[in-house]
């Protein structure tokens, strides 16, 4: 625990240090759970994004995106279920005066045996070598047997009890397991409420006139609320998707985990529309195309899984989170769900208006299912950044910091150093940067001793560094410095824009999806 401690506390003063994330307005000592992306942390979310947008609007003929507004008639969130029922169950301890999610305390505690599961069968498979199987010892360990089937039983209860809103029984279960506030050890707690998440503003110049509205707490219903504009305009033929980046804002009370859990977010979400009774089709293609965009990334396959919700949310019918595991553990990354016809028939109902579709082929109007994908912009910046983070030992016994962002999203793709600051070298090396800024991201520093400049870029996650020197003066070549490898190849200035492309774009990157 102490080494995943040390690794997130690295994560968060590396994010400040090279320029990446600093607490929002810091001056004034900060704001609890807010924070703003700085001038390199900027382009990665950019790039994150793009990466998402591409894979999903450009590359698929059947999804378009738009961008609706972050206000949204009230009337959205009463129909969408929001106003009733997007809550939180809180409980605080009375003597740590902290309040915890109730929800979340038991979620850990039964994560605590599947943990106590995992060991047995890493210890075994230690045991047993070549020879080990894994499925039968599953099966048959009766510690195993014990743990899992204690935590489904928790797991279960839990569900059934928040469904029926019987929080007393929420209570009664911290209890029983005997669960104390991380804090302070103390299990002294009150009873479990329920907190509407939702952030409350106005509208209008009045107090009289004013109206009550909300920030919205997902894109998700921008979307449902165009959904019949974009299939009418963009003459849309089920199934297909309209996808949505943009700001969702939530207020959490157990908000931590630097930019994991934020009171102010980005999401990336789509919705798409498909034939009542196809849903469970769609809801397995996007688990398995989602997994996929993830994994193109090449963070590493056992670094995912799969969590399929026991607790479903008041609109879905299937749910399953991608979990990542983050420098904390295994936490949810990506929602993928399947909401049914709910958004689209209860804004029919608060609106009066018709929101279904004529499907020619059948020859009949429905309302379509929905099938959504929703992933943090943010969460996913902080699974990338948080794998990239290494210390390494080099062979001379020196360490250094280097960032193993994958390359297509790092923020910058090349420095550019001119060896000494003299010569005619950086007069050299600003000619490449103007030839490579039409393409590619690309910095310019001459400041310090060329291996501290290469030490700086590590850090910052540049796969490439361009290094001109005397030699480049009479022939027109350049070193080029692998970020991972730091590998030095020699290649001529004209080569250098097909040498980055190669590595750096989004096209071979999407390829591997
Ligand atoms: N439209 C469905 C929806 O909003 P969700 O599971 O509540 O579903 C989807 O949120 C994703 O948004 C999550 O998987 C997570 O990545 C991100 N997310 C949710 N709350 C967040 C928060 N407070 N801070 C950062 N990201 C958050």
């Amino acid at each position: 625990m102490a080494k995943q401690d040390d690794l997130f506390k690295n994560v968060v003063s590396h994010a400040k240090e090279y320029g990446f994330i600093f607490p929002s307005s810091e001056i004034y000592d900060g704001l609890s759970a807010v924070y703003d992306y700085a001038q390199n942390g900027v382009e990665l979310k950019k790039n994150i994004r793009e990466y998402w947008w591409k894979s999903m609007v450009q590359m698929h003929e059947n999804i378009v995106g738009i961008d609706a507004a972050i206000f949204m008639h009230p009337t959205t969130w009463k129909a969408s279920g929001h106003v009733d029922a997007f809550n939180d169950p809180l409980i605080d301890n009375k003597d740590s005066k902290r309040r915890y999610r109730a929800d979340v305390l038991i979620e850990d505690y039964a994560e605590k045996l599947n943990q106590k599961a995992q060991k047995e069968i890493d210890k075994a498979r230690e045991r047993f070598g070549d020879a080990f199987d894994e499925a039968q010892f599953v099966a048959t360990n009766a510690r195993v047997i014990e743990y899992r089937s204690r935590q489904r039983e928790i797991l279960e209860r839990m569900a059934r009890s928040l469904e029926t809103e019987n929080l007393a029984d929420v209570k009664a279960l911290i209890e029983e397991l005997e669960i104390a506030c991380p804090e302070s050890g103390s299990k002294n707690w009150t009873e479990v409420r329920q907190f509407n998440l939702m952030f409350g503003t106005k509208l209008g110049a009045s107090a009289d006139s004013a109206m009550d509205l909300y920030l919205r707490p997902e894109t998700a219903q921008g979307i449902f609320v165009n959904f019949l504009n974009v299939q009418k305009t963009g003459r849309m033929k089920i199934p297909f998707g309209i996808a949505q980046t943009g700001k969702a804002f939530r207020n959490e009370i157990v908000a931590r985990q630097f930019i994991f859990r934020m009171r102010e977010f980005e999401q990336m979400e789509m919705q798409f529309f498909v034939r009542p009774g196809e849903e469970m089709k769609y809801y397995e293609y996007w688990k398995e195309t989602r997994l996929k965009w993830h994994l193109s990334l090449g963070l590493g396959k056992e670094n995912y899984r799969f969590h399929d919700h026991e607790k479903l949310a008041h609109y879905a019918n299937a749910a399953a989170d991608i979990e990542f595991n983050f420098p904390f553990g295994f936490k949810e990354l990506e929602g993928i769900h399947s909401r049914t016809d709910f958004d689209l028939k209860a804004h029919e109902s608060h609106s009066g208006k018709k929101l279904q579709y004529f499907d020619n082929e059948t020859n009949s109007s429905y309302v379509p299912y929905v099938v959504e994908t929703s992933v943090g912009l943010d969460r996913m910046f902080l699974a990338v950044f948080s794998k990239a983070l290494r210390e390494e030992t080099l062979e001379d016994g020196s360490t250094r910091t280097v960032l193993k962002l994958p390359s297509v999203l790092a923020p910058t793709k090349a420095a550019v150093l001119p060896l000494v600051k003299k010569d005619g070298l950086p007069e050299v090396a600003r000619n490449i940067i103007d030839d490579l800024k039409w393409d590619f991201n690309v910095s310019y520093d001459e400041k310090d001793a060329v291996g501290r400049r290469y030490r700086r870029q590590d850090a910052l996650g540049t796969p490439f560094c361009i290094t001109v020197d005397h030699q480049t003066l009479e022939d027109q070549t350049v070193t080029i410095r692998h970020r991972d490898s730091m590998k030095q190849d020699r290649v001529k200035i004209s080569e250098l824009r097909g040498i980055i492309s190669e590595e750096v774009s989004m096209r071979n990157w999407l390829m591997k999806m």
